[in-house]
């Protein structure tokens, strides 16, 4: 395909190692093709999706399901997580055969459909990864381990449950990140830690690293950008995301840490789920999470014509570093910019005001709706093709899966 750039400003992808697309089990709140719909709107052209669906990606079975779903309407390139669980030890290797880009580990969860396996479990799947050469991502919110404390609060008709137990999830990252740096030490496995939402976890994983574990990190748009205070704004209950968004206190110092590069990557935890979910009187019944694919490079590039982040720093963080530490770049051979790239087309003058209505994601509960942006993704190719312009899909579904080395 041939197009005129003169002037463009043109950067790689976005690769977004973090996402829920919900399919099989949530159609309701996105599927493939409108979660890779938007994520080419959002100058995204990977995602690696997370495998708490209905089947969880626990099989081998699954892994193949999930992939020829994807291949059928998918719009960008894509990984498939795999689970790790207490009964699927001996399937790992077999779902790396069948083509898991890499695998979740849950350390704490509240989610029945992937609960969290034994430290025993999580530190013979780190071995089996390690011998492989994958890094494994690990969400480091384990609130769970405090889930009786929960229930009792509860059951005591305590409507400030939520909030008691929020008070110790500072120290419940600390302890998860500090917990998966051993294994991985021991294991001689890299590790990458889900959405770090505490600043009082940069000083952990600033030392886990000095000492020569293979960790590396990613943060999310909500942590960088919002606060409890936007609770007024959208309510308290739609806010809920787990881990939960904090006060200005962790924002800032978490902003510096990404975009001086010590959070090695922007993810996005792009995880929707429809209004009416983000909007019940009880915060124990609201979903957790917020859309993230189609709004994360906005936000960032309104960062960038502050003069707050730089272009390749932005760069490094969202395309570089995630293609680096998960395996998807350095390819050998040759490389044909005409058939493997995946760019995307800048307008970083655009000012522009996120709506919720407009997005392509079936959840399209945004926390981010009449935030104004400056800059925006105006054209999206996926391995030489034009996969978005203007904020249109104007190209057949023709996303691939992804593996991790060659
Ligand atoms: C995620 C989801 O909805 O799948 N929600 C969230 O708040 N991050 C689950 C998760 O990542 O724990
Ligand atoms: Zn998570
Ligand atoms: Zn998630």
């Amino acid at each position: 395909e041939e197009i005129g750039l003169d002037g463009a400003t043109v950067i790689p992808g976005a690769i977004d190692v973090h996402v829920h697309l919900r399919d099989p089990g949530f159609p309701h709140k996105e599927d493939w093709a409108t979660g890779t719909a938007a994520a080419a709107c959002g100058g995204v052209t990977t995602v690696f999706d997370m495998p708490n669906t209905n089947p969880p990606t626990s099989s081998v079975a699954a892994v193949r399901d999930k992939i020829a779903r994807a291949e059928e309407v998918a719009h960008v390139d894509f990984g498939v997580y795999g689970n790790v669980c207490d009964t699927n030890l001996d399937a790992l290797e077999p779902m790396i055969a069948a083509g898991a880009v890499a695998f979740k580990i849950y350390m704490g969860s509240e989610n029945t459909l992937v609960p969290a396996p034994s430290d025993d479990t999580i530190l013979s799947a780190l071995e089996i990864f390690g011998r492989h050469g994958l890094r494994t991502t690990v969400h480091a919110e384990n609130q769970s381990i405090l889930a009786g404390r929960g229930r009792r609060l509860k059951a005591a008709g305590r409507s400030d449950a939520a909030a008691h137990l929020e008070q110790h999830i500072d120290l419940a990252e600390v302890e998860a990140i500090g917990r998966v740096a051993l294994f991985s030490r021991a294991a001689g496995a890299p590790v990458h830690i889900a959405h770090v939402s505490s600043a009082q976890s940069l000083p952990v994983l600033a030392a886990a690293k000095r000492d020569g574990t293979d960790l590396s990190c990613e943060t999310c748009p909500h942590y960088v950008t919002l606060s409890v205070a936007d609770g007024a704004r959208l309510g308290d209950n739609f806010m809920r995301v787990k881990p939960p968004v904090r006060g200005p206190e962790h924002r800032a110092p978490l902003r510096r840490a990404l975009f001086g590069g010590a959070i090695d990557v922007l993810s996005t935890d792009h995880a929707p789920h429809r209004p009416e979910e983000k909007t019940r009187p009880s915060i124990w019944d609201c979903a957790p999470g917020f859309p993230g694919v189609e709004t994360s490079m906005r936000l960032m590039l309104t960062a960038v014509a502050s003069g707050e982040l730089t272009l390749g720093r932005y760069v490094e963080m969202a395309a570089e570093a995630p293609a680096r530490l998960f395996g998807l770049a350095p390819r050998k051979g040759h490389i044909d910019v005409g058939s493997d790239a995946d760019i995307v087309v800048l307008d970083l003058a655009r000012h522009n005001r996120i709506d919720a209505a407009l997005l392509h994601s079936r959840g399209n509960a945004t926390p981010f709706h009449g935030i104004e942006t400056i800059g925006l993704p105006v054209r999206t190719m996926v391995r030489g093709r034009t996969v978005m312009c203007e904020g249109r899909i104007v190209s057949a579904a023709s996303g691939a899966c992804v593996r991790g080395r060659d």
